[in-house]
């Protein structure tokens, strides 16, 4: 029979690297709870109009990358429905949020998600069509102070702890303003009109993106294009007074904190309900990424309630990719030659089949304690279950039949290469401590 193999751009995560998942993800919620975050779910797939709407239909995520499909309809009561699987979920949020009226509460809403979103690109390292987002959003209605640049100020100096935390190395802070949504139009109107002229000079992705989406050129990374590129006219000179003083108040709350950013007058981000504020932080060359050298991304999006039908609730988020956060953390260990160790507290080898009850009872008994601990089988020959016992765990306890019988059991401590004997009462408290007991 032909094997069948995992879907291209999906991937299987197996243990031990699942621990770096799991400690990673510990991390992170202990931050988000010390920032006042509190847990949001929303479903995998949603109605397409919920993207299309909030993304942007002009997008690269909407127009090539949704993974969309009819959802027949399986009774006369329902309607056939076009869903897609999430490609991010600030919009699911901001719709979660319209749907359970949190607008009416008048509290600022701080809700994080950590969870898998789907988009179809060119697999490639770093970039997968099933990946993993750790994000948080701020958002509630204007007199909640959902619009202060207090806000971006504390969300991107969460972002920095949390990556300080995490061990991250080398992180670099580019931000920008994309100004409202009164600015935008002005500055891509004058962007098109720089475009026309020198357009034919671009490469061809380019010449597309100056017709459909012009600010995508900005972001453009072809170095044939980077010199003209560079003579285009700046967002900062669009930006109205109350957009130039809303940024000016972020930069001066993160040198008050000793955030260190750069600010980057071509970063728009791709995504079309930013406003104001955006940002990336990216990781140094050689840490893991390939050219994927975004960790995360996010900025502010004043006006997506309302394009969503809801009532104005300005907001800000950001969204960390976690398999990037991994491939770099874990290009940094090997760096380090610091390789993971996990190891059980203890391997129960039972000596004999006729010992496998008492063995089992005794596990049960230790793992109740808090011992993490695996169990061999009385099949295996002593010299099986040592070698086994020496990859798994830190100890091997034996129990044989003067052991069930007299109730001492043998602790062999690998590293050290010792043994003692300890009786059934201590053995919990023998196998939590670190080292062999000094006298056996
Ligand atoms: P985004 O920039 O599209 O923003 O994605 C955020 C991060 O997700 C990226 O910086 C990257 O690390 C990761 N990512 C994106 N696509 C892939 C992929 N195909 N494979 C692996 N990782 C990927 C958003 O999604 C916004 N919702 C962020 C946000 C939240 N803005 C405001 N609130």
């Amino acid at each position: 029979m032909a094997v069948i193999f995992r879907v291209r751009g999906t991937r299987d995560l197996l243990p031990p690297e699942t621990d770096l998942w799991n400690s990673v993800e510990r991390t992170a919620r202990s931050v988000f709870v010390r920032y006042g975050f509190g847990e949001i779910r929303t479903p995998i797939f949603e109605d397409t109009q919920l993207f299309a709407r909030g993304v942007g239909e002009e997008t690269d995520i909407v127009s090539k990358e949704m993974y969309t499909w009819e959802d027949r309809a399986r009774a006369e009561s329902e309607r056939a429905q076009s869903l897609t699987l999430r490609p991010e979920n600030t919009a699911g949020v901001v719709r979660a949020y319209i749907e359970h009226k949190l607008n009416d509460t008048g509290m600022l809403q701080k809700l994080f998600y950590i969870g898998p979103q789907f988009r179809r690109e060119r697999p490639q390292r770093g970039r997968y069509r099933q990946f993993w987002q750790i994000g948080a959003e701020v958002l509630g209605p204007a007199w909640s102070g959902a619009e202060s640049s207090l806000r971006d100020a504390e969300l991107l100096e969460m972002l920095a702890t949390l990556l300080n935390e995490l061990g991250v190395r080398g992180w670099r802070l580019e931000l920008n303003s994309i100004g409202s949504a009164t600015d935008r139009p002005r500055y891509i109107a004058a962007l098109r009109e720089a475009l026309a002229p020198i357009k034919d000079r671009l490469c061809e992705d380019n010449r597309r993106r100056a017709e459909t989406n012009p600010l995508r050129v900005l972001d453009s990374k072809a170095p044939e294009d980077q010199a003209l590129i560079e003579t285009l006219p700046k967002i900062a000179d669009f930006l109205d007074e109350e957009s130039t003083e809303h940024f000016k108040q972020v930069l001066a709350a993160l040198d008050a904190c000793q955030v260190p950013y750069h600010v980057n007058s071509r970063l728009v981000r791709g995504l079309d309900y930013y406003t104001r504020t955006t940002f990336e932080f990216t990781v140094p060359d050689g840490s893991g990424l390939g050219t994927q050298n975004a960790l995360l991304g996010g900025g502010r999006y004043d006006g997506l309630s309302e394009i969503l039908g809801g009532p104005k609730a300005p907001g800000i988020g950001f969204a960390i990719g976690e398999d990037r956060l991994i491939l770099t953390l874990q290009a940094q260990a090997e760096k380090d030659q610091v390789l993971p160790e996990r190891k059980l507290d203890a391997f129960i080898a039972p000596m004999g089949i006729a010992q496998n009850a008492a063995a089992l009872a005794l596990a049960k008994e230790l793992r109740s304690a808090g011992i993490s601990l695996e169990l061999g089988d009385g099949m295996f020959r002593l010299r099986k279950s040592f070698e086994t016992a020496d990859k798994l765990a830190h100890r091997m306890v034996i129990v044989g039949e003067d052991e069930v019988k007299s109730g001492i059991f043998t602790i062999k401590y690998f590293a050290a290469g010792e043994q003692s004997k300890v009786p059934h009462a201590d053995l919990a408290s023998a196998l939590k401590a670190l080292a062999a007991p000094a006298t056996s």
